[in-house]
């Protein structure tokens, strides 16, 4: 039985005040609602905040990147010992803004899901298609190519299949464009049957979130699908109002 996942990427945005607020309401409507599973995403400098403020809540938090590397000479970069050191439960790797702005090939980005694995962290692992590629009718394509770099090292993977995989179509990122709940699923549905080669019943345990642009107006129609195992929420995520909104319109769970 896969549980629902909610998840708030804060990417670059706010400030020790706002992350205050934002921790603090999310805190407050957790503590005593009843809704999905959900996990917030902050820089990792609010890290510590999250610590302080959802300990002992039914809040997960992670962080939006690791360094594929254990430990080392290498400035600037975060390992995945340091997030499960604050707690982290997941961490997000092979965001689309990572490929494309950093970026960051295939190739890496499966070494760092193998990195937060042997650090007992979730990976959730994002894949998807820029326009240009689904004109080209490359999607099945592009995120089979993502996801085979990280299966082909299955056997050095502990618990992969706790592993979750994000399906964010590129141009539906920040654009207000969100995919049909049909375009969704089509993906979906192709990413738990490709996984399923690779490993017997491996994509049927894992879930499999939808991101781009989602609002809570789109979230009921997402959580009828079948193989639409939540969300990973961007802009929407920054606004407790609305984060908490996606949350209570998720259905079967
Ligand atoms: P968006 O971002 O909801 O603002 O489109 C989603 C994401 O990039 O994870």
């Amino acid at each position: 039985m896969r549980t629902p996942f909610i998840a708030g990427n804060w990417k670059m945005h706010g400030t020790m005040q706002s992350a205050t607020s934002l921790l603090k309401a999310l805190r407050l409507y957790y503590d005593t609602a009843e809704a999905p599973t959900c996990a917030v995403f902050p820089p990792f400098v609010y890290l510590p905040l999250c610590q302080t403020l959802l300990e002992g809540s039914r809040i997960a938090w992670g962080a939006q990147n690791v360094s594929n590397q254990i430990d080392g000479a290498l400035t600037g970069e975060i390992s995945a010992s340091m997030l499960s050191d604050l707690n982290c439960r997941y961490v997000i790797v092979g965001h689309s803004e990572r490929r494309h702005i950093f970026g960051e090939t295939s190739a890496l980005v499966a070494l760092k899901v193998q990195a937060a694995l042997h650090a007992g962290l979730t990976p959730v692992l994002c894949v998807g298609e820029t326009e240009a590629e689904r004109d080209a009718g490359k999607t099945f394509d592009i995120v089979q190519e993502q996801l085979a770099h990280v299966l082909r090292l299955k056997d050095n993977l502990p618990a992969l299949d706790s592993m979750v995989v994000a399906y964010e179509p590129v141009w539906a990122i920040g654009t207000g464009r969100v995919a049909t709940p049909e375009q969704a699923e089509t993906v979906h549905a192709v990413i738990r049957s490709y996984c399923n080669e690779f490993v017997p019943h491996l994509g049927d345990a894992l879930r499999i979130i939808y991101g781009g642009s989602v609002k809570p107006q789109v979230v009921t129609a997402l959580s009828a699908m079948p193989n639409i195992d939540g969300v990973l929420v961007g802009g929407a995520s920054l606004h407790a109002d609305q984060f908490i909104e996606i949350g209570e319109r998720w259905n079967n769970w």
